[in-house]
């Protein structure tokens, strides 16, 4: 995947209540053609004009249309679409709906999903001529493309559909289609190729045990979002993880592992590709000598489980690319009960790290299986950041580090 391409991308479409409502059904076809998923809000506007039912058979997803429908709620939540999404198209945006959206409202389906959303957006007008030179309009188009992560695309010149001539006419579908791929071209990890370990590592004792840990992988899965959010080609090699974070698998490339001895194989055949390597799994340091065969029986006498090391995966991937001339950036974590940075330290120099990610796992909202961290991110100089939050917000300060850091 290029970082223009719509393949494997979540598309989110607010449909506005204009006439105009109907090419969006094309519109859905032809961004599923280029590889998107998308998912349709509705206004209730927009429900006059096309059924929430074609776009659910169009889309294959559901259709948000009311945020106060309490058994939808349970399954799509309102806040979801916009965590879901990776861009957002407005179409038709509306009058009422930019200014709706300009004034930060939330008072339907797109305009709660747009508000709460944080990547890009990308809108297409489309409205009577005389509402859309209005100079009201003007202006609340103009404060929402202020903002970086907001472009538009048309409105046409020509007939419209109430009679007048003028500008108001929804972009051509293949337009907007092409400005959709753009809104991934120009993140700050445009091209970039990035690799993320994330969750456990298990190892059999024998066909109905192993040793493991509570890694949930929420922490790589969001470093591997954030990363895609800004334009990258992500790879996660993920460790056997719950179904609670099945949802975050989405449009990520995935590669299933069990083991460290697997993980490490996956890691070291693609290390030399990638331009940022970030071991954010918790790999188990150990594997029984022996996996039995067949369950092991109790015994009167106490057992003694006899361990080997597992490979370190970052370390073995450090080995493989120095000197390198395409050498990746290279990030690891460290989970620590006590003198925080001065182990973390020991870690980024023993493994030759660029970064390293520091959390002390006895702190509140910290550490395993929670949706917040608290981190402290150290490279070769020393501390560089302390920062806190939910695991995304977490993981967008650490992009931020490493960009800053990103080779030309
Ligand atoms: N790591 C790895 N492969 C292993 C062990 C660790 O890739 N077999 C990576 C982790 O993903 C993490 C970093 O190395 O990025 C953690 O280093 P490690 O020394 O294993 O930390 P701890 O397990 O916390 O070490 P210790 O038990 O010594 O505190």
């Amino acid at each position: 995947m290029d970082g223009s391409s719509l393949k494997g991308r979540r598309l989110a479409l607010g449909v506005g209540g204009g006439i105009a409502a109907y090419k969006c059904c094309d519109l859905v076809r032809e961004l599923g053609r280029a590889g998107a998923t998308v998912r349709v809000a509705m206004t209730p506007a927009a429900q006059q004009f096309v059924t929430p039912l074609t776009f659910q058979a169009l889309s294959g997803q559901p259709v948000l249309t009311d945020y106060f429908d309490t058994s939808k709620e349970a399954v799509f939540g309102h806040l979801d679409l916009a965590r879901w999404a990776e861009g957002f198209i407005v179409a038709p945006a509306t009058s009422d709906l930019v200014a709706r959206l300009r004034a930060g409202m939330a008072n339907d389906a797109v305009t709660t999903s747009v508000l709460a959303f944080r990547g890009p957006v990308l809108l297409a007008p489309a409205m009577n001529v005389a509402m859309y030179e209005n100079r009201l309009t003007q202006e609340n188009l103009k404060a929402l493309l202020s903002e970086p992560r907001f472009r538009a695309v048309g409105p046409g010149v020509g007939p419209l559909a109430d009679g007048e001539t003028g500008a108001g006419r929804l972009a051509e579908v293949g337009e907007i289609v092409e400005a959709a791929a753009k809104l991934f071209a120009g993140g700050p990890l445009a091209g970039a190729q990035v690799l993320v370990t994330a969750g456990p590592t298990r190892e059999a004792i024998d066909p109905v045990r192993f040793l493991s840990n509570p890694s949930s992988g929420k922490m790589g899965l969001a470093l591997a979002k954030e990363a895609r959010a800004r334009g990258a080609e992500v790879t996660v090699v993920l460790g056997p993880v719950g179904e609670a974070v099945a949802g975050a698998r989405d449009g990520l490339d995935v590669v299933d592992v069990v083991t460290a001895d697997q993980m490490a194989a996956a890691v070291l055949s693609r290390i030399e590709r990638v331009d940022y390597f970030l071991a954010a799994a918790a790999v188990s340091d150990y594997r029984p000598r022996e996996i039995s065969p067949q369950k092991i029986k109790k015994s009167a006498a106490p057992e003694t489980l006899a361990l080997v090391r597992t490979a370190d995966v970052l370390a073995e991937a450090s080995k493989r690319v120095a000197g390198k001339a395409r050498r990746p950036l290279l990030v690891g974590f460290a989970a620590e009960t006590e003198k925080l940075v001065e182990n973390a330290s020991a870690k980024l120099t023993a493994k030759g790290l660029d970064l390293i990610v520091a959390n002390d796992v006895t702190a509140p909202g910290a550490g395993f299986a929670t949706d917040t961290n608290r981190v402290t991110v150290i490279d070769r100089s020393g501390k560089v950041l302390e920062t806190s939050g939910s695991k995304r917000e977490v993981a967008a300060r650490v992009w931020d580090e490493l960009v800053k850091r990103r080779r030309q």
